[in-house]
């Protein structure tokens, strides 16, 4: 550490501010031996009561502050947004960006000099990490671990993945109510975050690889005692690192970046992890395109053999096979051991001697899970900014196709007719549906997996092509084409396509293309009519004047590295 500490300028003044300060901590209880010299540590805590996948966090902040205090620290616990994925709509990815505020400026506002970030759902991941790179403090993630197996009558289910393959069974006739309402009381059996290698999973293991975690924490399922343990360990972690003065910029590199994305792609990633990470990547100054997806998915075979990608397992698996540290330590060239960590050691200092225990479950280089890649971008005059597909968790005979598109102008168009028994549409249509983008859903809703129709199902279709400008859950599976930029709503292509026209998608050409001819196109955009904004006021207001398209990772603006000059320290 050089010099004071950020939070002496609150404490350690003898001016009124000062005594204010400090007669207040005296005012919870706290005496001077408590703070005086002593690194405070804001604990982000984005509990709460209605986030299932955080709900150890009420009790795991105290194995936390033991840790800090342990090693000399003063803890702070800050409660944050807690984007519980379940159940704040229209979908959490509208409020991803506002908890990256909020914890830059928590952080920015609060006497602290340090933080530990602790989140595991979704979007809770990249928003704190957001904003904790923006305000650049010594700081930590502390995953929330994935929840247990799930459980049918001996059979294993799988967070989201199963859901929806259950409920295809069930709207095609072949189970009842009873079994259904089985899945349902099976399927999350424990806190923790979703145990499939949904964006959950799969955002946490990129904090690990990217060197924001004690390495390998993404793993240890949330029951787990292990949890406790690590969870002590990294607030007493927090402490050092304000000592040491090891901020995100320091630790973080364009190796950090190019690791977590190889990482994403050989577990078999969720979809989201590419608008997250060029996010996360921009706001760090080592800025990730579409196009280094699309050459890391053809570089990195999936390797963890977790669904939806993989058949069986799932991470409480994934943890005894040997955990992020044993797939890492396969990934030999494919990752630059060099990178720095939190730990104090470089990335490969960490994953040294790590084994692979059950090799099915985490697979060598030589055996990938599959042929195809995690990850593919697609482009062409359907999607001139890009789209994105999850090769791995496809049909493959759909990876090349020709089909006519059956078009849906919203998700409520696309819930009212899907299974409509007169729906004209045969297996090899392709469903389209638009206005579920960034400003269009708004908040690029999960709804990329379009339903099959239902009249479909019954002949026993399970998959088709897809094409939407909105995301899809990591836990989702199927053909479907997502995040086409731009998005329909601000007159992206996508926007002129007609029920009846020809698309054409050939993934490993990485084309995706509506045959309709330039004259036919520029009609059509004449006659376009823009729809009317989503929102006239409020936060939905900001949102939608500010989010930026998919493949720039839909973060605000302003937010952006380099908008304006840096922001002050405040006057206290
Ligand atoms: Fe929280 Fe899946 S719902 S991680
Ligand atoms: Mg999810």
């Amino acid at each position: 550490m050089t010099g004071k500490l950020r939070s002496a300028r609150w404490f350690d003044t003898d001016d009124l501010r000062g005594f204010g300060h400090r007669s207040r901590l005296m005012q919870m209880g706290y005496g001077l031996e408590d703070w005086n010299g002593r690194p405070v540590i804001a604990i982000m805590n984005t509990w709460s009561d209605i986030n299932p996948c955080h709900a150890h966090f009420r009790h795991r902040v105290e194995d936390v502050k033991r840790g800090i205090l342990q090693a000399g620290g003063f803890p702070v616990e800050l409660p944050a947004l807690s984007l519980s994925e379940n159940f704040v709509k229209p979908t959490t990815m509208l409020y991803r960006n506002l908890l990256a505020i909020e914890t830059e400026e928590l952080l920015r506002s609060h006497p602290v000099d340090g933080a530990v970030l602790m989140g595991g759902c979704d979007k809770t991941m990249p928003g704190l990490l957001l904003g904790a790179i923006s305000m650049d403090l010594p700081c930590l993630f502390l995953p929330a671990g994935p929840m247990l197996r799930g459980n049918l009558k001996g059979e294993i289910l799988g967070s989201g993945s199963d859901t929806w393959k259950y409920w295809d069974e069930r709207r095609a006739g072949r189970i009842g109510r009873e079994e259904w309402q089985g899945v349902e009381a099976g399927i999350a059996r424990s806190y923790g975050h979703c145990m499939t290698m949904g964006t959950a999973a799969t955002m946490t293991a990129i904090a690990d690889a990217m060197g924001m975690c004690l390495t390998g924490a993404s793993s240890i399922p949330a029951p787990d005692s292990n949890h406790i343990r690590m969870a002590a360990a990294t607030g007493r972690r927090a402490v050092e690192l304000v000592l040491e003065d090891l901020r995100p910029s320091r630790v973080l590199s364009a190796a950090s970046f190019a690791n977590s994305l190889n990482v994403a792609m050989a577990m078999g990633c969720s979809t989201n992890a590419i608008i997250h990470l060029i996010a996360l990547s921009r706001r760090a100054g080592h800025p990730l395109t579409l196009e280094d997806f699309h050459a890391a998915g053809r570089r990195v075979p999936v390797l963890a053999n977790i669904r939806p990608s993989g058949e069986r397992y799932l991470m409480e698996d994934f943890y005894y096979a040997g955990g992020l540290r044993a797939l890492m330590a396969q990934m030999g060239h494919l990752l630059d051991g060099t990178a720095r960590t939190v730990t104090g050691k470089i990335l490969g200092d960490e994953i040294k001697g790590a084994e692979v225990y059950l090799p099915d479950v985490i697979r060598g280089l030589d055996n990938p899970v599959s042929a195809e890649p995690a990850m593919a971008v697609l482009r062409g005059n359907l999607a001139p900014d890009g789209a994105v597909i999850k090769p791995s968790a496809a049909d493959p005979r759909l990876l090349e196709h020709r089909g006519p598109a059956l078009v849906f102008d919203s998700y409520a168009d696309m819930k009212a007719r899907i299974d409509d028994p007169d729906l004209d549409v045969t297996a090899d249509a392709v469903l389209v549906m638009r206005g579920a983008g960034p400003q269009g859903g708004p908040g690029m809703p999960e709804w990329g997996m379009l339903p099959i129709p239902q009249k479909l199902l019954r002949y026993g279709v399970r998959d088709m092509l897809r094409i939407s400008d909105a995301r899809m859950s990591g836990t989702s599976y199927g053909a479907c084409i997502l995040h086409v930029a731009p998005e329909a709503h601000v007159g992206g292509p996508l926007a002129l396509v007609r029920t009846g026209d020809r698309i054409r998608v050939d993934v490993r050409a990485g084309l995706l293309e509506m045959e309709v001819g330039p004259e036919d196109l520029a009609r059509r955009r004449a006659e376009w009519v823009p729809p009317s904004p989503r929102y006239e006021r409020g936060y939905g207001w900001a949102f939608t004047r500010h989010v930026m398209q998919a493949d720039q990772g839909c973060d605000f603006d302003f937010l952006a590295t380099g908008f304006g000059a840096a922001v002050a320290e405040p006057e206290i």
